[in-house]
């Protein structure tokens, strides 16, 4: 049976932690680029990561590149190249820099792996998503963006550390865009079937959805730029259910239109919503029933994703 194949594009913090993730589970072969300037990097990284293999014990071909040849018919995509946030910055000031180098990223895999599932790591996240769903001209099953997947982790991480159990007993639900005004949602959230809010306080709750949110912001701040364990981790778990064809319902920046009453037809936005992972790529979009504060709270986040996306496409024209 041939292995499956992951590229993962952008050799950087959270690209080489993809590939870490996907060989520690030995999800197929694996292909880290990066730009020529940066080769040294990918090509080190990759072969310091197969050094590990013996010890790890998982059976991979790791190669670092920057040509595109080397990741043709690739099963799977991550878009992981593009600047990170410094501390200071939102990922939406990211947007001019990113969207061309996207752009660009995305044209190559859809040339040299046009059955691909893509799935976008980049910020901003939401807009760069629709970068690449233009310039990869791919179906919308087969373009994704890796938030929810983050955001509903370390959700879940903070209700762990303040009740103090197993992260394994904690379910919950994330929609919205990968920014500050994603939408936790703890009428969802329940530990082992046992509503949130029966074990613990409506403040304590609004703390750890008031960390969640801005999570990532707290880690920029500790260590001048942006995670990469908690996102690689999140992005080889979606890489994960498409490889392994597990329909798996994950919350992932996916293509809506009457779904969420994100758009009109023909005029889609992704955000982030549940769905059903499996080897076509997004298989389904789950619709839950919002009450009116939740509905306020996704309609916030929607019209700012619809603002990052109106802003790519006054900038580039064409991207519309
Ligand atoms: P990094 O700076 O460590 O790595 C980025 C890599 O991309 C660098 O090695 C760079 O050379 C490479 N790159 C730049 N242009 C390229 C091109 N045209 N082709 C191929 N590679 C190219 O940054 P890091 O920390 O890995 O973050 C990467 C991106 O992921 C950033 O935009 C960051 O904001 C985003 N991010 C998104 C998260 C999410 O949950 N969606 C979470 C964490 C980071
Ligand atoms: C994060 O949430 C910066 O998007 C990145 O950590």
């Amino acid at each position: 049976m041939r292995r499956a194949k992951i590229s993962i594009i952008g050799a950087g913090n959270v690209g080489a932690t993809c590939a870490h993730w996907a060989a520690a589970k030995e999800l197929g072969d694996i292909v880290l680029l990066d730009i020529p300037d940066r080769v040294g990097v990918a090509k080190g990284k990759a072969l310091d990561l197969a050094c590990s293999a013996p010890i790890e014990r998982f059976d991979a071909v790791i190669v670092g590149t920057s040509d595109y040849k080397d990741t043709a018919d690739s099963d799977v995509v991550i878009v992981t190249a593009g600047l990170p946030r410094k501390p200071g910055m939102s990922r939406d000031d990211l947007i001019a820099t990113n969207v061309k180098i996207v752009r660009s990223v995305s044209e190559d895999v859809a040339k040299h792996s046009p059955n691909a599932v893509m799935i976008v790591v980049s910020n901003p996240l939401d807009a760069m998503v629709y970068t690449a769903w233009k310039a990869s001209g791919f179906p919308t099953q087969r373009i994704l963006g890796q938030a929810g997947a983050l955001d509903v982790a370390r959700f879940r991480e903070f209700l762990a550390m303040e009740l103090g159990i197993s992260i394994e007993d904690i379910q919950a639900l994330l929609l919205g865009g990968h920014g500050d005004d994603m939408v936790p949602l703890p009428r969802f959230t329940s530990v082992h079937g046992i509503p949130i809010t029966q074990l613990l306080s409506k403040e304590r709750i609004d703390a750890c959805v008031q960390r969640a949110k801005v999570g990532g912001g707290e880690i920029v701040q500790l260590m001048g730029t942006s995670a990469y364990y908690a996102p690689a981790s999140g992005s080889v778990q979606m890489a994960e259910a498409i490889i392994k064809d597990k329909k798996r319902i994950l919350p992932c920046a996916a293509y809506c239109e009457k779904e969420y009453g994100v758009g009109g037809k023909g005029d889609g936005y992704f955000v982030g919503v549940p769905v059903v992972l499996g080897s076509n790529g997004v298989e389904r979009v789950i619709e839950i029933q919002m009450d009116a504060d939740e509905r306020k709270l996704m309609d916030e986040s929607i019209s700012h994703v619809k603002d990052l996306v109106g802003v790519v496409r006054k900038t580039f024209p064409d991207l519309g």
